[in-house]
This record gives structure tokens, C-alpha cells and sequence, in this order.
């Protein structure tokens, strides 16, 4: 009933500097890979974030401020749609029938790796990571909901997943790997429990 680990698509070690060039592709829409991952020779994950990567120009920092500041706003929104044409113009694909809560969280650091598909539902207080810290190791990950998905109240979902088509995710559910389409999944960590018939 568990998928496996996903491997990441692209591995970078050492100098930071190649590795946060690559992770500025990476993160452009029509990038093929899925998940990214750097190793840091520091080992304290403060010092070798390579988040920062756009914020070597005047307007890499403006952009990243404008995007911190709208995201945190529209999140709040009670309705839909601002939250979806703002994530869209941070590079977001998000099917117009796709509905977004109130209290919605995204990673405002990399919308671009978000996709969700038609008809998906989430729930109030969901929270999507699109990159994530691990001593010294970093990653970013495209996630996928697909068609009809209903992701539960306050879900979270891991940087690189995927959510097949009209998955359930459960009230508080943590996933962390890929779910199947039509599978149940409920609890931390996610576990499948069922599969809803086509
Ligand atoms: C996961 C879900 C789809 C299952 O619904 P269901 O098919 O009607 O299943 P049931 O409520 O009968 O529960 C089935 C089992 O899962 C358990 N379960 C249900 N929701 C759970 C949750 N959030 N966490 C842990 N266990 C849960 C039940 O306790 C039950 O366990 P049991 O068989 O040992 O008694 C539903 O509980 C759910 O969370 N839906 C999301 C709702 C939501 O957040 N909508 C958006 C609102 S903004």
C-alpha cells in the first residue's frame, strides 16, 4: 500500500553557486524534472540555503517581495479566485475549476512548481511545501494535484508529490509520497486506507 521514496531528478554537491543556477531553471514552468536536490559541504542548513538564489538583483528582490506580499494576502481570502490568478502570475497552473479555501497555505517561495488539476477541492488550512531543509541537504519538488482530488482541512503535502486523480486526502492527513488515484488516505503519516470506485 506505500509508494516508494522519490528519487530526485537532479542532484548538485558542494560549490553553491552552479547548483543555485540550476535550481533558477528548475523551478522556470515546462522543466521536466520533478525533484531537486542540493548537499551543502555546511552542514548547518541556516548557512546553506539556496533559496536566495533570486535575490542577487535589485529586481529578483523586488519580484520575491511582491510575491511574499500578495501570496499572504490573498491566502486570507475567503473566495477562490484571487487566490488562484495570484498564484498563476507567480507561475502557478491551477485549473479555473479548481477550488481553493480560506486559510490556504503554498510555499510562496516557488508557486511555479505547483500544478492543480480540474475539479480538485482543497480544504481550509491546507498547506503545500514546494522545497524543504534537511541539515544539509536541500530540495525543491514539483507537486500535482490531479483531477477531482479532495485534499482534507488542514492536509500537508511534502515538496515532490504527486496526488492522482480523485485521491482523498483525510481531515489533518500528512503525505509525504506519492498517493495513487481514487486512494483514501488519512493520519501522519499518510497511510492508504481504501480506494474510491471509478
Ligand atoms: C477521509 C474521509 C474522506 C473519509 O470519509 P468516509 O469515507 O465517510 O469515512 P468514515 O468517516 O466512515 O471513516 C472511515 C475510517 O477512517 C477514519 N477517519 C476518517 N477521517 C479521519 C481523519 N481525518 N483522520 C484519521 N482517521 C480518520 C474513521 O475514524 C474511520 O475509521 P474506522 O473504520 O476505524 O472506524 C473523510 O473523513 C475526510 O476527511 N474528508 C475530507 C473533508 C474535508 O476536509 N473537506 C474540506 C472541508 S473545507
Amino acid at each position: 500500500m506505500k509508494t516508494p521514496q522519490r528519487q530526485p531528478d537532479l542532484v548538485f554537491r558542494g560549490d553553491p553557486a552552479p547548483a543555485a543556477a540550476a535550481l533558477a531553471r528548475f523551478v522556470r514552468r515546462g522543466c521536466p524534472d520533478r525533484l531537486f536536490e542540493y548537499h551543502s559541504p555546511d552542514p548547518d542548513p541556516a548557512d546553506n540555503c539556496l533559496c536566495f538564489f533570486e535575490y542577487g538583483t535589485a529586481g529578483g528582490v523586488a519580484w520575491a517581495s511582491l510575491r511574499y506580499s500578495l501570496l499572504s494576502l490573498v491566502y486570507a481570502q475567503p473566495f477562490s479566485t484571487p487566490k488562484r490568478l495570484a498564484l498563476r502570475l507567480f507561475g502557478a497552473a491551477i485549473h479555473p475549476t479548481a477550488y481553493l479555501s480560506p486559510a490556504l497555505f503554498v510555499d510562496p517561495l516557488f508557486p511555479s512548481l505547483l500544478t492543480i488539476g480540474p475539479g480538485a477541492l482543497l480544504g481550509v488550512g491546507v498547506r503545500i511545501a514546494l522545497h524543504e531543509h534537511a541539515g544539509s541537504r536541500f530540495r525543491a519538488g514539483r507537486v500535482t494535484i490531479g483531477r477531482g482530488a479532495t485534499i482534507g482541512a488542514d492536509a500537508k503535502i511534502g515538496c515532490g508529490v504527486e496526488i492522482g486523480e480523485y485521491a482523498q486526502l483525510a481531515v489533518g492527513a500528512v503525505v509525504l509520497r506519492d498517493v495513487p488515484p481514487r486512494a483514501v488516505v488519512i493520519g501522519n503519516p499518510g497511510r492508504v486506507v481504501s480506494r474510491i470506485d471509478p
